[in-house]
């Protein structure tokens, strides 16, 4: 629990370790660097100044920097765990003075109208019940012109969640706040984006999930158990198999979002 507001920590040392295992140093999303340059194609970043929301461990914030050349990126997380995990591995990698990571409360942003040319968030939104809330403070901290480029994990319709999708989402155990591409578009559109586009991921997750568990349950088993426990990797195991049911009807589905605010 961190201690100056009410978010209660859900990005534990072990859950971290795990993820960090399956899916690389500082990424707690899949996909590692290819996911990204998708994500990121045909957008350049170079000497812009990016705000990375739900930073993470901050393996995909050192990227942007690194391989895509933003000139500073603010990565920003509910979480101090996560963002210490951040800030060593930066350090580590001699990043420290174009990165600055900052905890923030869930709700509006921390920042002046207008601070960044560009708003980046990965697998991460999903977190944020409040769409449009959301979009609207996207909107207002991006400079005219700017444009935000991210993933997140949609489900496919605003309805009641299948019997299989709340078996996931009670595994998971983590406090999402899934939406459909409607509400997204819609939310979008509502905070003055123009230029919208949305691009199920799908198909790609659902047969690189199925990859992940059969190797989370495999080859990796003995090295996840020593580095995040057996409970830990247990438990997502079960999370797997769980998710895999609901991205194969289709109902979990990843998207990639695009939008600009008008110059
Ligand atoms: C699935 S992780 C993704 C981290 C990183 N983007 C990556 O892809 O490796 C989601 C992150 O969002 C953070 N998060 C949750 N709610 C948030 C909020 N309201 N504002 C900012 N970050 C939040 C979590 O603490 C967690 O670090």
């Amino acid at each position: 629990m961190s201690a100056d507001h009410g978010h209660e920590d859900e990005y534990h040392d072990e859950l971290i370790a795990f993820l960090e295992l399956v899916w690389g140093e500082g990424y707690l999303s899949p996909g590692g660097a290819e996911e990204v340059a998708r994500v990121l194609e045909g957008v350049d970043l170079s000497g812009l100044s990016v705000l990375d929301i739900g930073c993470g461990s901050g393996g995909i914030t050192m990227e942007l920097v690194e391989r895509y050349g933003a000139g500073h990126v603010t990565g920003i997380d509910v979480e101090g765990g996560v963002l210490k995990r951040a800030r060593d591995l930066a350090e580590a990698r001699g990043l420290s003075d174009r990165i600055d990571y900052v905890q923030v409360e869930p709700g509006p942003f921390p920042f002046e109208d207008a601070s960044f040319d560009a708003v980046f968030s990965k697998d991460a939104m999903i977190h944020i019940a409040d769409k449009e809330a959301l979009f609207a403070e996207v909107f207002r901290v991006l400079k005219p012109g700017g444009v935000f480029v991210a993933s997140d994990w949609l489900i496919s319709h605003d309805g009641e969640p299948s019997p299989e999708m709340k078996f996931y989402l009670e595994k998971e155990g983590l406090s999402f706040g899934m939406a459909s591409p409607e509400r997204y578009n819609k939310a979008l559109e509502g905070a003055g984006f123009t230029g919208i586009a949305l691009k199920n991921r799908n198909g790609w997750y659902r047969e690189v999930a199925r990859g992940e568990r059969d190797a989370i349950a495999g080859e990796l088993y003995e090295r996840a158990c020593e580095a995040a426990g057996k409970a830990e990797v247990d438990k997502n195991i079960a999370t797997w198999n769980a998710m895999v049911v609901v991205l194969e009807s289709g109902e979990h589905c990843p998207h990639h979002l695009r939008a600009v605010k008008p110059g």
